[in-house]
């Protein structure tokens, strides 16, 4: 027999409820009652879903009696999920990636091990080119297979939305084929092996990655095929436009073109900035009110207050100062000016060649002096931020997504502690 509805209870609609949850770590922007500490903890939690957005968070007790025969599966449309225990934040955001490419770059990875730089590399028409080459001669359905398989990847390692660039087509039919892969990327369905693990995929046109090889001598033309033929036909394949604004790419002059044309026919701006040297364009991604300005090796006290001035995200990437072994920059410097810090993996086969958020979150603690909260702030809510998703997605409120990711861990306080294995059981991410 079914119990009455309790009238005293209030009544919520949902479709799924999470139970069992041994510590749910929302990352909350506003207070929730019940929880705790600056990345708002709940214990013993659930959280119930409807039309795959969050409806209501509480007390696993709480849930019994508002979602009446929460104890059975599935029973009046409720799908139970049982946590198992399970340590719950919001899913990882990757806010920058360069998923699709093919080959690999294992070569020039030894080779810098014996002192020759990236920098040198690229002038030699190898680094980014390499890949570009490897791409534009690679089958479209090698391309895809590939993207698919980096994509599971993504999710095993906990990363609920990524974002993924173009740059290794660097010609309007491949850079559209990229594009094209990048989009149809967002319809990977759930398989047996992940049920409920649909990830979000955010396409970014980056045709300013570098110059190529046919244009070398003539670079004025190819931006003016980028700014001309290339912005305008690929409109609402990409929601940002990103470049790489550096002396082996584009100069600040070009990288203004660019992303002045982009942000006139709606695209959001993203900038790969002050990266290898000072190039004025973390400045250029504050003047032109970027979404995120990322890398900021080399950028300039003033640059990053007026990026703060300007609510740009400033995007760390670790992994490329891990590949390159050149000094990680400090994110205490940048949280302590007071700017929203995201870390990223920016997943490329050059300068880090890693899907994994986890080891992002583990080198920021290590090397960058962030502590466990802003590493988790910085790889969730900061990194929708960067990708303008913060309404949307990053933290876990009600009127949000679900896009939970499930952690094999007691508590929470292991993330970054336990390093060089995988903490993620699964994610759950409802499309
Ligand atoms: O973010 N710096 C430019 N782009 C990538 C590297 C891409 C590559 O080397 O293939 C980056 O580090
Ligand atoms: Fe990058």
């Amino acid at each position: 027999m079914m119990p009455e509805p309790d009238p005293n209870q209030p009544t919520i609609q949902a479709s799924m409820v999470v139970r069992n949850i041994s510590q749910l770590v929302t990352i909350a922007q506003q207070p929730i009652p019940g929880a705790s500490g600056p990345l708002q903890v709940i214990s013993n939690a659930a959280i119930a879903i409807h039309h795959n957005h969050i409806v209501w968070i509480g007390a696993d007790d709480d849930a019994e009696p508002i979602f009446q025969h929460a104890t059975h599966t599935p029973r009046d449309g409720i799908a139970i999920v049982d946590a198992q225990g399970a340590v719950v934040t919001p899913g990882l955001v990757d806010s920058h990636t360069h998923l699709v490419f093919a080959g690999d770059r294992a070569e020039e990875f030894h080779q810098r091990r014996s002192g020759v730089s990236y920098a040198d590399l690229l002038a030699q028409g190898r680094g980014i080119l390499t890949t570009v080459n490897a791409t534009r001669n690679a089958n479209t359905d090698v391309l895809i297979q590939l993207a698919k398989a980096r994509l599971n990847v993504v999710r095993t390692y906990g990363t609920t939305t990524v974002e993924v660039k173009t740059g290794y087509g660097l010609d309007k039919i491949t850079e559209e084929t990229c594009l094209r892969i990048i989009n149809n990327l967002n319809a990977l369905e759930d398989s047996p092996l992940h049920p409920h693990s649909h990830v979000r995929v955010v396409p970014t046109f980056l045709g300013a990655h570098t110059v190529p090889p046919e244009y070398r001598e003539r670079r004025t033309e190819y931006v003016d095929l980028l700014v001309e033929e290339m912005l305008p036909s690929f409109v609402g394949m990409a929601h940002f436009c990103d470049v790489f604004c550096e002396e082996e790419a584009f100069t600040l002059e070009e990288s203004r073109r660019i992303l002045t044309a982009a942000r006139d026919l709606g695209y959001k701006l993203k900038v790969h900035a002050d990266q290898l040297s000072s190039s004025g364009a973390a400045g250029l991604a504050a003047e032109l009110g970027a979404t995120s300005a990322d890398h900021l090796d080399f950028a300039s006290d003033d640059e990053l207050d007026a990026m703060r001035e300007a609510g740009v995200v400033a995007t760390l990437l670790p992994g490329c100062s891990y590949t390159l072994r050149t000094p990680y920059p400090s994110a205490r410097r940048l949280l302590d000016r007071g700017l929203y810090v995201a870390l990223a993996t920016d997943f490329n086969p050059g300068t880090s060649y890693c899907e994994n958020m986890q080891t992002m979150i583990g080198l920021a603690m290590s090397t960058m002096g962030m502590t466990l909260e802003e590493a988790l702030t910085a790889a969730t809510i900061n990194g929708a931020r960067a990708l303008a998703l913060e309404d949307q997605i990053g933290s876990i409120e009600v009127g949000k997504k679900c896009e939970l990711a499930l952690w094999s861990v007691n508590d929470y306080h292991e993330i970054g502690y336990h390093f060089g294995i995988n903490l993620i059981r699964s994610i759950l991410a409802l499309r």
